[in-house]
């Protein structure tokens, strides 16, 4: 492997699973991270902003941009954060700690734009949060849809079951009339649903290896993990935590470990299923969303850039 390095911003609501994702692109070398979006969602977009400062700091990126995002959704009130998901801070139980450095003063929206102008046709936008900020990109140069190589979206739900109602994907519920924008815009969108992440399980004797092999990020991961394992027994009974934002960062470098699907879907906005999202009929067109996986192969990378590089 020889091809440079895939420029990526990662739009988050960090959030666990975010914290996970933004360590994996942070050490492996098939990704340069050229910056963060904060988003609402598991936190306050406030919470989420410090979150990702401090993210890029513990990953010894100080230098990696962070911009703030939107306060609330596009169309909707703002459902309330996932504090029993993630914790009041984001991080389970770890206590909050005040980064360093600060956000820029661009909002994530006008960094998008100007690093899709930057990287025109080469950079990827992976959202591991509600869309709500790629939305307002495409409201404010429609021309952004064109510029980007590709949007990989952590979220939805297409032969699977939701996961914070039946038939809706969290982010997605979030802002369903960002997702159905972005759908609709002609960008190269790829769907990293839980037809796939749900099934990528990540369990305690997986967070002890990770604190094994890198002591300092994979230990706050672990601990942090401590708190998502047990709202996963609450919700499920088994002690598993679906590997979710790590796959969507992981399908934007080998989208061989996932089976895809090509054809537009519909956002349902409202009323019982609101946040589904649900096939068209047609096939072709820039959309693509996963239904199936290599799943131990998926969980087996995420670990081996922590073996391979991380401390
Ligand atoms: C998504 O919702 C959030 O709780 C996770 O961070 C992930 O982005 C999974 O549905
Ligand atoms: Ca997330």
């Amino acid at each position: 492997m020889s091809s440079s390095p895939v420029k990526l911003i990662i739009d988050t609501d960090p959030g666990i699973d975010d914290a996970m994702a933004i360590f994996y692109a942070a050490l492996a070398k098939d990704i340069e991270l050229v910056g963060l979006t904060s988003i609402f969602g598991n936190v306050t977009v406030e919470k989420a902003t410090r979150n990702c400062l401090r993210l890029v700091e513990m990953a010894r990126q100080p230098h990696v941009e962070v911009a703030q995002g939107a306060i609330k959704p596009l169309g909707q009130p703002a459902v309330p954060p996932s504090a029993h998901v993630h914790g009041e801070e984001g991080f389970g139980d770890i206590p909050a700690l005040d980064p360093k450095g600060k956000a820029l003063e661009q909002d994530a929206a006008d960094f998008l734009i100007k690093m899709s102008k930057q990287h025109e046709r080469e950079l990827v936008v992976c959202t591991i949060g509600p869309i709500t900020n790629i939305a307002e990109a495409l409201r404010r140069d429609p021309g952004f849809a064109k510029r980007v190589k590709q949007i990989v979206v952590m979220g939805g739900a297409f032969h699977a079951d939701g996961n914070i109602t039946t038939h809706a994907e969290a982010n997605v519920y979030h802002d369903p009339h960002a997702l159905a924008e972005v759908e609709a815009s002609g960008a190269p969108l790829l769907m990293v649903g839980l037809d796939v992440t749900d099934r990528v399980q990540f369990s305690a004797q997986d967070y002890a290896e990770l604190a094994e092999a890198a002591p300092v990020l994979g230990s706050f991961l672990q601990k942090a993990g401590d708190f998502y394992l047990d709202f996963y027994v609450k919700e499920t009974g088994v002690a598993l935590a679906g590997l979710h934002d790590p796959s969507a960062v992981i399908a934007c470098t080998h989208p061989e470990l996932f089976t895809l699907a090509n054809g537009p879907f519909e956002v349902i906005l409202d009323g019982e299923e609101k946040g589904r999202t649900k096939p068209k009929e047609a096939t072709g067109g820039p959309v693509h969303y996963v239904v199936d996986g290599n799943l131990d192969a998926i969980k087996a990378q995420f670990i081996k850039v922590f073996q391979d590089h991380g401390f």
